[in-house]
């Protein structure tokens, strides 16, 4: 088996790639795999990039596929969307209710949602390319380049509408951090319905109870509360009003944000999308070179000298969103900040008030008011997250850090399975079970560190 060529002897993480690959197998719907079975039966953007990243070191043919089935569903104008909807009769309501066609970019053949998610597509096409022969990648680089680029052309032409260097997302699904404080407090601030505010709790958790599938699957109170659910279903029908047109949104916009996170997975993937370019001798258009170019000056300016951190931006306000998250070690994986503040964040992640818990990173720093061990994003460690930033730390230097968090993220999952988000004092699971990303990431970290568990 392929881990043997890697030079594995550890029998118990052979053990654990195995299991991983069972769920994997578990969620995999012919064409695409499902983030859980469950909890969500539709095909997701960024799920389905890390379970490109995890599938390319066993089955580099069915990592493709995912790429493909995503990329099939792009909208004429570029937009890769954040769901694409399982054809299932049942989920006839989950499909109708965004009513993707009131967009003429949207696509006839699949239903789609209209908005999108972090830009996790490049990494995967290059972790993909990268474990095939030089004419293998070059072919699948060519297959999929010209969706690529369409896809960050989008994202700058309508999401960077005052040419900054940084995009906006118009809803916190859109961050794929869902319930972050910076978002969530967004959503109280400037998006929060006056009528939300006069019903009282049993009407509010009536419809709540009604438009949520999450509750079913999953401990109350560890997700967003039912006035929150309701505040995020009515941002998305205000969206859907104006057509899924980012411009139309934007002329009286109540929820937009620079979020951090995003922004950095944007400015690692515009580095990878250079490096498919320069490997079959195409070249990134100058329209798109005028955004990317001005990006680490504008990440660099989400830093915030009073508290020594990263944060989002309210792009209506041109405020920073001071709710510390894990958005806020994210540059790290964006590889355009300093050293100097790559070690900054570097002390963040080692300190034991903050960041520094038996099972790291939390997606919150536990001294904040925010911090809860078990609620979703506010609080939980979750796979990703660690991925991303072992990622960023190791091509800072940072590989004893990376090394220690990666054991650590390697043992938590094989003592608590592949749940979707962990409590950080004692690594007990949560969420949804069976969960495609945490498999997968597993996989690629076992395969690509050559620590024990
Ligand atoms: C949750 C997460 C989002 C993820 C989705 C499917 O909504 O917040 O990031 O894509 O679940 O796993």
């Amino acid at each position: 088996m392929a881990f043997k060529r890697l030079g594995y002897s550890s029998n118990d993480k052979t053990k654990l790639i195995v299991k991983a690959q069972r769920v994997l197998e578990k969620n995999y719907q012919g064409s695409h795999t499902v983030p859980s079975a469950g909890l969500y039966p539709h095909q997701v953007l960024w799920d389905s990039c890390f379970v490109a990243i995890g599938k390319s070191h066993y089955d580099p043919q069915r990592a493709k596929h995912e790429v493909i089935s995503l990329l099939d569903a792009q909208w004429s104008n570029g937009m890769v969307p954040h769901i694409i909807f399982n054809s299932a009769t049942r989920f006839w309501w989950d499909r109708q209710i965004w009513r993707r066609w009131i967009n003429f970019s949207s696509p006839n053949h699949l239903a789609t949602s209209g908005i999108s998610q972090p830009p996790m597509l490049a990494e995967a096409i290059v972790r993909i390319g990268r474990v095939l022969p030089l004419a293998g990648r070059q072919e699948w680089y060519k297959s999929v380049f010209p969706r690529l680029l369409a896809y960050h052309l989008w994202l700058y032409r309508e999401r960077d509408p005052r040419g900054e260097g940084l995009v906006l997302q118009l809803h916190p699904w859109e961050t794929g951090l869902d319930t972050s404080p910076p978002c969530i407090a967004e959503l109280h601030a400037k998006s929060w319905p006056g009528w939300l505010n006069i019903l009282d709790i049993p009407l509010i958790d009536k419809i709540g109870e009604y438009i949520r599938v999450d509750n079913k699957f999953v401990a109350k109170g560890e997700r967003a509360s039912n006035a929150e659910a309701i505040a995020l279903h009515l941002l998305r029908n205000r969206i859907r009003h104006r057509n899924y047109d980012s411009s139309k949104v934007l002329e009286n916009a109540k929820f937009a944000i620079q979020d951090i996170t995003y922004n950095s997975i944007l400015i690692r993937a515009n580095t990878l999308l250079e490096e498919i370019a320069v490997t079959i001798n195409e070249s990134i258009p100058t329209q798109l070179k005028r955004h990317t170019s001005k990006a680490a000056r504008a990440l660099e300016s989400l830093w915030d000298k009073g508290t020594n951190s990263y944060y989002s931006r309210d792009f209506i306000s041109n405020k920073l969103i001071k709710e510390p998250s894990i958005g806020g070690l994210l540059p790290l994986y964006s590889g355009a900040i300093s050293k100097q503040r790559a070690a900054e964040l570097v002390k963040d992640i080692e300190d034991k008030d903050s960041f520094a818990l038996n099972y790291p990173i939390p997606s919150v720093p536990a001294n904040s008011d925010w911090f809860s061990p078990v609620r979703y994003w506010q609080g939980p460690t979750w796979v990703n997250t660690n991925w991303l930033i072992i990622d960023g730390l190791k091509r800072y230097g940072f590989n004893e850090l990376a090394k220690k968090l990666t054991t650590s993220t390697l043992q938590m999952v094989n003592q608590h399975g592949f749940y979707e988000y962990f409590d950080p004092y004692t690594g007990m699971p949560h969420g949804a079970d069976n969960f495609s990303w945490t498999a997968a990431l597993t996989i690629d970290l076992a395969y690509s560190h050559k620590t024990k568990l």
